[in-house]
């Protein structure tokens, strides 16, 4: 391990390992900012302009995440990446850590406006990163996740300095996540609102992957000690062939995707869900999954190359559950998100 001390890179590669074994078990995603977590607990309601004090508020953050950590299910949940609001101030990293369940943090902070091309973001949290994830690592964080988001239309977005950007922010935010002794999870969202096609969405996953790695090499981020976290490729909203695109095809971009950027240290791919609905983003899963599973050796892909390809959802894990819990009905949400689970589960196993 030319940048890392052997200690250091055991310990980075066993927890890479923990999150995507046995095959199957995923990561539930928890790190909405205090805003994003308000608004959705607000729309489970269904009580709009229901006033809370700001303590009444954080009280109801705080007990809906104790009441899942609590109870999830470890047959399928192998980590959970926690706000630092959950992390450092509810303090709730051992709730995990004792039922064998990995915590991890979110390390990004903000997107700005990218100058060049407003409307793209950049993601911020580089300048203070070490410390911040030193304090995540002393409260029992063992991995870290970096967002960057990616417009994505048929002919001008991306441009080029926003997959720069993204691609340089991320690396670097991977090489100092393992500085900290903390897996990194580097997560491209490509979006999928406008008009790209499948092939362009194809296309765009597999350049900012290509330059993520490229870049990840040039920081020496160890690869065996870092997992991705990878939109699904698909045509956009408002592409005319998406309602008509199978979900085998859907299935097989994503593996072409990684079998063609993914480099084969890397320990696992975890997806995001990214508003998909529970059905669709189960689907996905589960088609790329398939893929692998029926893919001939002598495939050119060389998909039996991929790591194991699981989940790592927010919204596609608790919003059932979020619905019964806002309701007062604790043991609902909890069954409710065990079923979830182990549908991802069967998914990533290609089993749903
Ligand atoms: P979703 O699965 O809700 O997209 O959340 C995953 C995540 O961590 C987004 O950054």
């Amino acid at each position: 391990y030319p940048h890392h001390p052997p200690a250091v890179a055991k310990l980075l590669i066993e927890t890479a390992q923990a999150l995507v074994n046995p095959r199957g078990k995923g990561i539930y995603a928890t790190d909405e900012t205090i805003d994003d977590i308000e608004s959705r607990l607000a729309s489970a309601e269904g009580i709009v302009g229901k006033l809370y004090t700001n303590a009444e508020k954080r009280d109801r953050r705080r007990r809906f995440r104790q009441c899942l950590y609590e109870s999830l299910p470890t047959d399928y949940i192998s980590g959970v990446i926690l706000y630092h609001e959950t992390l450092l101030d509810f303090q709730m990293g051992p709730i995990l850590s004792n039922r064998g369940i990995i915590p991890g943090v979110r390390a990004d902070t903000n997107a700005h406006p990218l100058p060049i091309s407003p409307s793209e973001p950049a993601t911020q949290g580089l300048d203070d990163l070490l410390p911040r994830l030193r304090a995540a690592a002393r409260a029992g964080a063992r991995f870290s996740k970096w967002r960057a988001p990616i417009l994505c239309n048929s002919s001008t977005l991306p441009t080029q300095a926003a997959l720069e950007a993204q691609a340089e922010s991320l690396a670097r935010f991977a090489a100092i996540s393992q500085q900290a002794g903390l897996v990194p999870i580097v997560e491209p969202d490509v979006d999928f609102a406008e008009d790209a096609n499948l092939q362009r969405s194809v296309e765009i996953h597999v350049k900012i992957i290509t330059m993520i790695y490229a870049r990840c090499a040039a920081y020496g981020v160890l690869l065996e000690g870092s997992l991705i976290k990878p939109s699904f490729p698909q045509p956009g909203l408002k592409h005319a062939s998406r309602p008509n695109t199978p979900v085998e095809a859907i299935g097989l971009a994503t593996a072409t995707v990684l079998a063609r950027s993914v480099p084969v240290a890397v320990a696992g791919v975890v997806f995001l869900s990214g508003g998909l609905s529970d059905s669709d983003c189960v689907q996905y899963l589960n088609a790329v999954n398939v893929v692998v599973n029926n893919a001939p050796s002598n495939s050119p892909l060389c998909l039996s190359r991929l790591p194991n390809l699981s989940f790592s959802f927010g919204r596609g894990l608790q919003g059932s559950a979020m619905q019964k819990w806002v309701r007062g009905d604790e043991d609902g949400a909890k069954a409710a998100f065990e079923e979830r689970a182990k549908a991802c589960f069967s998914a990533a196993r290609g089993e749903a």
